[in-house]
Parts: C-alpha cells; structure tokens; sequence
C-alpha cells in the first residue's frame, strides 16, 4: 500500500472512495463539504438529518456518487467529539474507514488529514498510517489464493489536505508510522506462524535479518554456551523438548556518547507452551504458539527501531524454547540452580515463563542493560485481572514504570500497573530452595511479577505482562484475529522518548 499527502481539497480529488471526516454532533456542513453535497443532490445532508450517519466514532456510511463527482464513492467516516480527538482516535477510524473501502472494492482512496488544536500535525501522520498499515495486515500464507475476499484491495492512499506548510510534518510522521506499523505487522506474523514452523531455531533466524537490515550486533546462543553460563532454569524449562533452546542477543547503538545508558529489552518466547509434566488441558491449547509473543514484541521494536534510529542504546535479549512434557522434561519437585545463583523449587512445570526469562535478565544485566522492560505472556490470571483490554504491569521503579503507561499511551496499547507490595513476595518462599516457582492462585499476576523481581538487581525494571493483550478473537479496529503485535509500538516509543527526541 503506497501512501502519499498532497495538497488538495476534497472537491479536487479523484479516487474510486473519497473518505470525508465528520464530527459528531456536526449540523452544519463545512463549506467544501456542502459544496460537493450540492453535486450529490444532498446526499450526505439527508444521511444526516434522517439520523443515518451521526459521525459517531469510527462510524462509516457510503454513498453512491452516480458521477456526478470526480470520486466513485464517498465514504463518511465519523470522527466522535472534536474535544476527543487523539492519535488513537485517528488510528481506529482510519482503519475502518479503510474497511470500508475495502469492501467497495476500492484500489485508490483519497483520506482528510484532519488537524486539530494538541495534535501536532507529525502524530497525525504517524497515526494515519499506523492506522492504514496495521488494518491492511492479514495472515494468508497457507490459505489458498482463489479464497477471494480476503486479499486487500486498496492499493494507494492520498492524504488530502490544503494547509501546505503541515506537509513536510505530515510526510515525516507518514514515513515513522510505517516503519512502528512493519515492526507490528513482524510481531504478528511471528505469533500467527504455526508452532511446527516458528520454532526457536526459525525465530533465532528472523531475529537475525531484522539485526543485519539494521546493523545491529547479533548473537546467538545454544545449549552449550547457556551451561556454560550456568542457566539452570532456561535449560531446565527446554529440557523436555527435541527443539534445541536458543537465546538471542542484538544490540542499536545510537547513543555512543551515553555507553553506560542502556535500555534492556527482555522477551519471553515460548514458541510452544503445552505446559510440560503438569499438562494443559486441551481446549485452546493451539493458542499457546502465541507464548512466544513476548519475544515476537521484542524483535518488532527492535525492527522499528533499527528503521527510526532514535538516540538511545538498547539490548534486545530473548529466550527461545518449547515447553514440553517428556522423559528428558522437568518435573515438579526439581530443584533448579539460575545463572545469578538463586536456587527455584518447581511445583508446577506449566509457570516456565518466570524461569527462562530469569535467566535473561540476568544476562541482559551481566551484558550492562542499565534498565530493563521485560515483556511476556506470563500469566492467565493476568487475564482474569484485567480482560484483553490492557497488559499488566509489575515494577521496582515508578517513573520508569510511568514512562511505559506514557509511551502505551501514545501508541494506544493500554498498560496498568498492578501493585507490588512485599508481602505479595511472601508467597513465593520455598521450604527447600530460595524460591518457589508458583506463588498460589491468589494474585498470581502479581507474584510472577515479584517472582522476575528475584533476578533483576538494584536497577529500574518493568514487566509487562501481555497475555491478555498480545492474541485476539476477535477482530478490532485495525487488529486481525491471532496476533496483535502488542507492546511493539510502546517499546518503539519508550526507547524514542527516552532522550527527549520527539516521535
Ligand atoms: N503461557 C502461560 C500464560 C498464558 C495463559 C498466556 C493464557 C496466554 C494466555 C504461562 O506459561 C502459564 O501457563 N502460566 C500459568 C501459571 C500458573 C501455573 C502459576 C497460568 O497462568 O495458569
Ligand atoms: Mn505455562
Ligand atoms: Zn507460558
């Protein structure tokens, strides 16, 4: 999808859908609104006044132009309350504005660049095409081509606007959101492959295009070099498996100047998670070939990042491996030795994702990350917590924790810091070991978060736990069923804001 602002007005476009934004509430058409309504015999008008199109958010009505305008068809995209208006606001109605089009079958589709006092004109084109992007995204690699209806139709997208000193702050944020979008659309194609395909091996492979695209340094380790590191956990977790573990590293340096400033990145990528010896029930197991979602977040960002080149360091570190039940897995009643010492008795093999994430952050720390985010889908009874809207969140540190809340919210991806009181930690002390590796069914978000506390030391962390978040069945906006690529665009954004430079 080709995507291109020009200065226009709408009357002046020629597209098979002309999309025209309209805030709700509005009685009176704006000028060249009218003027073109007057060619359509008053068409948008009596949508209008019959009650039809009330400009509701994301609200969409088409209409037929007959010829007697330059565009096909004309699409009424209603924008909600023009106090409302945000980059999210932008990024949903975009989107269904494009499924709209889509369903016309529309190959060109003019869109209003619609500006409004707080929203600088290089957010609005970041939105718009974050928006576009991520709803034109499908997963049809095994699908058969003659399924028609699912390919996407519109091919170009003109942003039409006339206040033409916005324009290069429009092409500038219209290029950064393709860039946060692809980074999305990676996230999402890593979780929607099938478990037989995207396994650690072809995911350690994927990480290493995006770090070579970049520039970035990548390394890879296997089981040999993580018993040499003495990572108990991880390698107690991938023990069941015939699919040898791998743990990935790449590191963007665009701070030389700052070395010791180094943001850590960590991700938990269970390209399978069937639960091991204490086995899942079966219903939905499928889903958990999103259990490497986490990972698949890490990489997306590391992605845009590599494209955006914000002015910061950052680690990337990501554990790959399958959690399966065999004669060669662990059990519940092991006893396993992290590369930071702390000895875990397991009570359950299914709660894996605390224990190889463990291990990484020790690594991300021994590598010099300075301060951490890690992001995983830890735990179902995050789920409980908080449904599918926001991911939960679990940290050491409040302004580093409010730095991710602030970047979820510029990217529209909801965070919400859970409370991480000591006593919650009580819950995780072992008879025989330092820690136990499952906290009780109270708080359980909460005491895995406190469980991945154990192994980060005196610097600021965050978890953010997205197992709520990162898998839908239910298509959204400018979400697909499967992966969402959650947390992508709020580690871009973390990173980018870090130093203080706008995106
Ligand atoms: N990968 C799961 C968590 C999960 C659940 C992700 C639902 C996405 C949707 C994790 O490894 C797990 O199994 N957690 C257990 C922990 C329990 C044994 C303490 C859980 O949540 O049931
Ligand atoms: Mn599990
Ligand atoms: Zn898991």
């Amino acid at each position: 999808m080709q995507m291109k602002w020009v200065k226009e007005s709408l009357e002046g476009m020629k597209t098979d859908v002309l999309v025209i934004g309209i805030y709700e509430g509005t009685s009176a058409l704006i000028d060249d609104v009218q003027r073109l309504d007057t060619k359509l015999s008053g068409q948008i008008a009596e949508v209008i006044a019959e009650g039809i199109f009330k400009g509701k958010e994301g609200q969409t009505e088409t209409i037929f132009s007959r010829g007697q305008i330059t565009s096909k068809r004309v699409v009424l995209l209603g924008l909600g309350k023009k106090e409302k208006l945000n980059g999210e606001v932008i990024r949903k109605s975009t989107a269904l504005a494009l499924k709209a089009a889509e369903k016309t079958k529309a190959v060109t589709m003019a869109m209003p660049v619609v500006l409004q006092k707080g929203l600088d004109a290089r957010e609005v084109g970041r939105s718009l095409s974050e928006g576009l992007i991520m709803a034109n995204y499908r997963f049809l690699s095994y699908k058969k081509k003659e399924d028609d209806g699912q390919e996407p139709t519109v091919q170009n997208v003109f942003l039409y606007g006339q206040d033409e000193h916005v324009g290069e702050q429009i092409d500038k944020g219209l290029e950064e959101g393709a860039y946060l979008a692809q980074g999305v659309m990676t996230a999402r194609n890593l979780v929607n492959e099938p478990p037989n395909v995207m396994d650690p091996e072809a995911m350690a492979q994927k990480a290493e295009e995006i770090a070579r695209k970049a520039g970035m340094t990548f390394e890879v380790l296997g089981r040999e070099e993580m018993k040499d590191l003495k990572m108990g956990c991880f390698l107690g977790v991938a023990a069941g498996s015939v699919k040898p573990p791998k743990l990935v590293v790449m590191k963007y340096e665009g701070n030389p100047d700052a070395q010791d400033d180094l943001i850590g990145l960590v991700g938990k990528g269970l390209t399978f998670d069937s639960g091991g010896i204490s086995l899942k029930p079966g219903g939905g197991m499928d889903e958990m070939k999103s259990d490497m979602a986490g990972a698949a977040a890490v990489l997306g960002a590391m992605e845009a990042i590599g494209q955006m080149k914000p002015v910061a360091n950052v680690l990337a570190v990501v554990g790959l491996c399958e959690n399966m039940p065999s004669g060669t897995a662990y059990r519940p009643g092991d006893i396993l030795t992290s590369m930071n010492g702390k000895t875990v008795e397991i009570l359950n093999t299914d709660a894996e994702g605390r224990l190889v994430l463990a291990d990484c952050l020790s690594y991300a720390q021994q590598k010099g990350a300075s301060r951490l985010v890690n992001v995983a889908t830890l735990t179902g009874a995050c789920v409980i917590a908080l449904g599918n809207h926001a991911s939960g969140l679990v940290s050491n540190d409040e302004q580093w924790q409010q730095s991710v809340v602030d970047a979820g919210k510029k990217a529209g991806e909801a965070c919400w810091p859970l409370p991480a009181f000591d006593e919650y930690a009580e819950q995780l002390k072992s008879d025989v070991a330092d820690l136990q590796n499952i906290g009780g069914k109270e708080a359980g978000a909460i005491t895995a978060g406190l469980f991945l506390r154990a192994f980060v030391d005196d610097r600021p962390w965050v978890h953010m736990d997205i197992a709520g978040t990162s898998y839908t069945k239910k298509p959204k906006a400018y979400q697909s069923k499967g992966g969402t690529g959650v947390a992508v665009r709020t580690l871009a954004y973390l990173v980018s804001d870090w130093n203080h430079e706008r995106v």
